[in-house]
């Protein structure tokens, strides 16, 4: 899809009060922590208990998740490669936008393919988007299934479904790889945390 709006005789206007000014308000600097990873990898579990950890240490933080955003922002789309590319369009620009406002964003949808997470990257400002793969391998998410739907997809009951019969396009350069099958969640998130520190994301206010 074209990145030129559609409308025609618009203007950017910039806001008084700056991006710089939202995070000196803030006491640490924004990001995009864009988790990837296959259903049932543990997404939403560990980007919960990563921003938990977050918002203890006073940070400001939001949590887009895939099945939540499916019931509003995006009840329009299904998992058709047309409409999750455009999910995942959707989603990059509302990171974005929460990013800007000073925001700690973590997202957590499968985003299956790579163009599409490149996309979400290249218009967030340098260094602001950290991708973390949930690795974890389809044994081990179907051994889990939380939510029962790999069972159906292999009855034949979901079609297009994740690593069954659609794609899962790996990450090649993830800032942050978690191995869930490996290690426990507080592992992974105390991992996660601890690179947030080294990159400078918590240290406006001394965390
Ligand atoms: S994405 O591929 O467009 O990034 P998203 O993360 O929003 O997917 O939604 C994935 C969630 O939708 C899964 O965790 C699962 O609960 C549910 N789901 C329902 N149908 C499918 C399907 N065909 N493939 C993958 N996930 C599905």
């Amino acid at each position: 899809m074209s990145r030129e709006p559609k409308s025609e005789n618009i203007t950017w206007s910039d806001t008084e009060v700056t991006h710089e000014a939202r995070l000196q308000r803030h006491g640490h600097r924004a990001a995009i922590l864009w988790f990837t990873g296959l259903s049932g990898a543990g997404k939403s579990t560990l980007s919960q208990a990563v921003e938990k950890e977050l918002f203890q240490r006073r940070c400001h933080t939001y949590i887009l998740d895939g099945d939540n955003i499916r019931f509003g922002l995006n009840r329009d789309l299904g998992f058709s490669p047309d409409d999750r590319t455009e999910n995942i369009r959707r989603i990059g620009e509302v990171a974005k936008l929460m990013m800007d406002a000073g925001v700690i964003c973590l997202t957590a949808f499968i985003s299956p393919y790579r163009t599409d997470r490149q996309g979400a990257r290249e218009i967030t400002p340098e260094g602001k988007f950290i991708e973390v793969y949930c690795k974890c391998s389809l044994e081990e998410c179907e051994r889990r299934d939380p939510k029962g739907l790999y069972k159906k997809a292999r009855a034949g009951e979901i079609s297009e479904f994740t690593g069954i019969s659609a794609p899962y396009e790996e990450p090649e350069n993830a800032e942050i790889v978690v191995e869930t099958d490996k290690n426990s969640v507080e592992a992974c998130a105390r991992q996660i945390v601890e690179s947030l520190k080294a990159r400078g994301v918590l240290t406006m206010n001394g965390n």
